[in-house]
């Protein structure tokens, strides 16, 4: 199962590292993306819990899954001063654990969130697997990753570069992580992009809908 790198028992130095590129590409997505939702969220590989402020108030609880401990009570902390998980705040649950075998059961989230994690996880294939095991009929899918990019020159630089990313963030930049979602038949795209040009358009986000 998946190792815990040294980035993900430094939650505060991933929240530094993050800021400038979610100013720059991620934080407006998270917003368009997460903004609609409703009911029970799934928030796998939550992280340090950069999705937590777009979720809206018709979002009735989230459950975050981390394998980081020190992710984890960060997450928690932080939330807290967001209102959540505090009594008369808003429900937030959290587990330890893998994407790859979620401890819950079938048909039971209205929503999975999937952010910068399937570059990360040991087997993609079977965190989606998983995800779209616990999603209900109708529920979305949401996705904002990244993956080898699409140009050649980038690609194969892109490429070079993996080994010596990976060894601190465990963070692979050479997945084909698009292609792995859009086989799936168990769910259908509503919403597309994909951005960043000069770097070979390496950034995705997409919403499915379980059929
Ligand atoms: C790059 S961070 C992304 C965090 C957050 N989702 C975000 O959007 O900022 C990757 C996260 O995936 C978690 N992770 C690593 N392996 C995992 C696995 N097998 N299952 C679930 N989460 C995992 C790490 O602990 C880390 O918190």
């Amino acid at each position: 199962m998946t190792r815990i790198y040294s980035i993900d028992r430094q939650p505060r130095t991933y929240d530094i590292v993050l800021t400038p590129m979610e100013a720059i590409w991620f934080g407006r997505r998270r917003r368009k993306l997460l903004s609609g939702l409703k009911g029970h969220v799934l928030d796998i590989g939550s992280g340090t819990g950069a999705n937590l402020g777009y979720y809206p108030e018709t979002v009735e609880c989230v459950t975050v899954i981390d394998p980081s401990h020190d992710n984890i009570r960060y997450l928690k902390r932080k939330a807290r001063g967001g209102g959540w998980g505090v009594e008369g705040g808003r429900c937030l649950r959290s587990r330890l654990g893998f994407g790859e075998k979620l401890p819950f059961r079938s048909n039971s989230f209205d929503n999975v969130v999937s952010t910068l994690i399937l570059c990360t996880v040991e087997d993609p294939s079977a965190v989606i697997s998983e995800g779209v095991r616990v999603l209900k009929k109708g529920g979305k899918f949401i996705f904002i990753e990244h993956q080898l990019p699409r140009l050649w020159p980038q690609a194969l630089l892109f490429k070079a570069l993996t080994p010596l990313w990976r060894a601190p963030s465990g963070c692979n930049l050479n997945r084909h992580t698009e292609d792995e979602i859009r086989k799936r038949r168990e769910i259908r795209n509503s919403y597309f992009e994909r951005w960043g040009p000069v770097l070979g358009y390496p950034f995705f986000a997409g919403v499915y809908e379980r059929r």
